[in-house]
């Protein structure tokens, strides 16, 4: 399938693997890579711009396809040494950078001399305009159901994705509940040139954690995610644990007052214990409402090569019957 977005990455399929903390390293990165995609290492899970380095390195050990990092920027009282991780990005000759959580414009200067494509994830039309404006190739629009981080808006993606689609220019892939086939060719239909998976992509063989991440994503259903930290305005949709309730209990408690250190214990250096560990109940750790829509563990070539044959019979057939 050929649309602006496998065009501008030179990929096979419409299909990103969007940077997940602790997940994205280069075995899920360059598995995605491999099954015709664009798989993302997670730039900041690497404790340093050296151990990005060698991350990349190791990526482009095990496939030759086109592969991308993520970069996050978080609201933080340190920031991560951006600057050494834009250099590792550069240096190791990585082609496609997804920013996200801010306004990547400082960077993009130092990306684009490098001949770097920027896709930028964002949750609202007028973020994705800004991102246009400033020289981005390319959107990831988060729509509400996403895991992560929503953002404060809550649209969910049959509206945000028209309306994307009614304002921009550079095209822009799906991302927030998407699971198959199904998926791809609504979100083909709404004027999205592709899909941005998160949830799908850890319920897979190669997804680098704890078989009791896939098995909890498995087991959930649609109804098993929660809202958190929205009164700090960092809302993030994770499943729900007995972490989770603490979380919320909290909130309820403290109501406005809240404050970051309130709830460190639930989110603060948690996810290593998730994981690596699989020890589910260390804290809150995001994802989507689409768990309900993933009930196995496959490779990401069955997975990949799954959506792209459900999507063409979906459009050759179904569809295709139906406008006869
Ligand atoms: C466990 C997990 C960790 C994530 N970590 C990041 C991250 O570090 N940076 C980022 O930009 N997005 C992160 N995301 C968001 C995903 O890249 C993607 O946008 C989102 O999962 C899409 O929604 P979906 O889960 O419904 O597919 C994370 C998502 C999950 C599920």
């Amino acid at each position: 399938m050929k649309t602006r977005i496998t065009e501008l990455f030179g990929i096979e399929h419409p299909i990103i693997q969007g940077g997940m903390h602790h997940v994205g390293l280069a075995e899920l990165a360059a598995a995605v890579s491999n099954a015709g995609g664009l798989g993302l290492i997670t730039g900041l899970t690497q404790r340093t711009p050296e151990l990005l380095a060698r991350e990349i390195a190791r990526c482009r050990e095990m496939t030759d396809k086109p592969f991308g990092v993520n970069l996050t920027f978080l609201p933080s009282v340190n920031p991560p040494d951006y600057p050494g991780y834009v250099k590792a990005i550069i240096e190791g000759g990585v082609k496609v950078v997804e920013t996200a959580g801010n306004n990547p414009q400082k960077w993009l200067p130092a990306l684009k001399e490098a001949g770097i494509k920027v896709i930028h994830k964002c949750t609202s039309v007028r973020h994705a305009l800004k991102a246009e404006a400033i020289g981005c190739d390319a959107i990831s629009v988060d729509g509400f159901e996403c895991g992560g981080h929503p953002g404060e808006d809550d649209i969910p993606n049959f509206i945000l994705l028209p309306r994307a689609a009614e304002e921009l220019k550079i095209p822009f892939v799906a991302s927030g509940g998407m699971a198959d086939g199904r998926s791809l060719v609504a979100a083909l239909a709404l004027g999205a040139e592709g899909i941005n998976m998160g949830t799908r992509f850890i319920a897979t063989q190669e997804a680098p954690v704890h078989d009791n991440v896939k098995q909890a994503i498995v087991a959930a259903s649609e109804l098993d995610t929660r809202l958190v930290m929205r009164p700090l305005r960092n809302t993030e949709r994770v499943l729900t644990n007995p972490a989770t309730e603490r979380l919320l209990q909290k909130e309820r408690e403290l109501g406005a007052a809240i404050t970051f250190a309130d709830i460190a214990p639930e989110v603060a250096g948690v996810y290593p214990r998730i994981m690596h560990d699989g020890d589910m109940d260390a804290g809150v750790w995001s994802c989507g409402m689409v768990a309900g829509l993933i009930n196995d563990v496959p490779t990401v070539q069955q997975l990949i090569s799954g959506i792209m044959d459900q999507a063409h019979a979906l459009i050759n057939e179904r569809l295709a019957g139906l406008a006869r």
